[in-house]
């Protein structure tokens, strides 16, 4: 229960699916902080759910003077950052044959350049000895079709978590990435008709070896301990955390 007590976290897309789950599970373990979104709406919504120890902050995650204020606002309500998840991210679908050069700018910058400010711009604030979480996905290890873009971006997130964990050695800053696999959150509904997202779903959860797709809870856990001291002697790492989806599915 008592994992993350008094540590104060931001994370990136905490106001749905996998950040909002990761957020819950940092609020079950004594974590306090900020989750940041775009949509005041569902903002409010996940705040009301973590309850009194979690504000939302509105911000754009590629916009370099929202990370910065966002960072700032935080240590003064706050007082210190302890954890960082940058986690928000999605993607767009095509292939190279289809996707053109809005599609990439978009997708690296809410992929790629988001996670390295994000990074960059927390290091004024979060303390020595902090952790910092990245969320890659299991897209980067496999050319799952229409994922060409996006795969590649997450790739690139996976090489930030030892770079950025070998450039931040002498301030004993932790940075590890957790690659989730297919994962039950509202990013389906962005590109699957609603009428269609359960058999889609249930579809992906008979092709896992697990026989389940992820729910946000089981990546929440998982950040829950890259961010604790149980993953003390862990940087650089990452935690694939995808019901064997990557290596043992056909
Ligand atoms: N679901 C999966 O199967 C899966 C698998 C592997 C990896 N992932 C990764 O897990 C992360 C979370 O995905 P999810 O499935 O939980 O998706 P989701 O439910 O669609 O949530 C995405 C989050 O990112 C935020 N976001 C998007 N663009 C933003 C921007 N420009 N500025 C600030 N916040 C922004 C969204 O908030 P606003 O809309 O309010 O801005 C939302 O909170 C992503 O990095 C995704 O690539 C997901």
């Amino acid at each position: 229960m008592n994992k993350l007590k008094n540590k104060v976290a931001v994370i990136t897309g905490g106001n749905s699916g996998i950040g909002f789950g990761i957020a819950q599970e940092f609020k079950n373990e004594g974590a306090k902080g900020v989750i940041v979104g775009r949509n005041q709406e569902t903002l409010d919504s996940a705040v009301a759910q973590l309850g009194d120890n979690f504000i939302g902050m509105s911000a754009d995650v590629t916009n370099l003077a929202d990370l910065e204020r966002v960072f700032k606002e935080t240590s003064e309500k706050f007082g210190k950052v302890d954890v960082i998840v940058a986690n928000a991210g999605g993607g767009a679908v095509g292939t190279v044959a289809t996707l053109g050069e809005a599609e990439y700018d978009k997708t690296m910058d809410l992929n790629l350049k988001s996670v390295y400010f994000t990074v960059q711009k927390a290091l004024p604030y979060i303390n020595d000895g902090g952790s910092i979480v990245l969320i890659g996905s299991n897209a980067a290890h496999r050319a799952y079709t229409n994922f060409t873009l996006y795969g590649a971006a997450k790739a690139a997130v996976i090489f930030f978590a030892k770079a950025f964990s070998s450039d931040l050695l002498e301030r004993k800053i932790r940075v590890n990435v957790i690659t989730p696999g297919t994962t039950d959150t509202p990013a389906f509904e962005k590109f699957v008709p609603l009428e269609q997202i359960e058999a889609i779903k249930t579809h992906f959860a008979s092709e896992m070896p697990i026989g389940r797709i992820g729910q946000p809870s089981d990546i929440g856990k998982t950040a829950v301990f890259l961010a604790s001291d149980d993953s003390s002697f862990m940087l650089g790492a990452e935690l694939l955390v995808d019901g064997g989806m990557t290596y043992l599915s056909k």
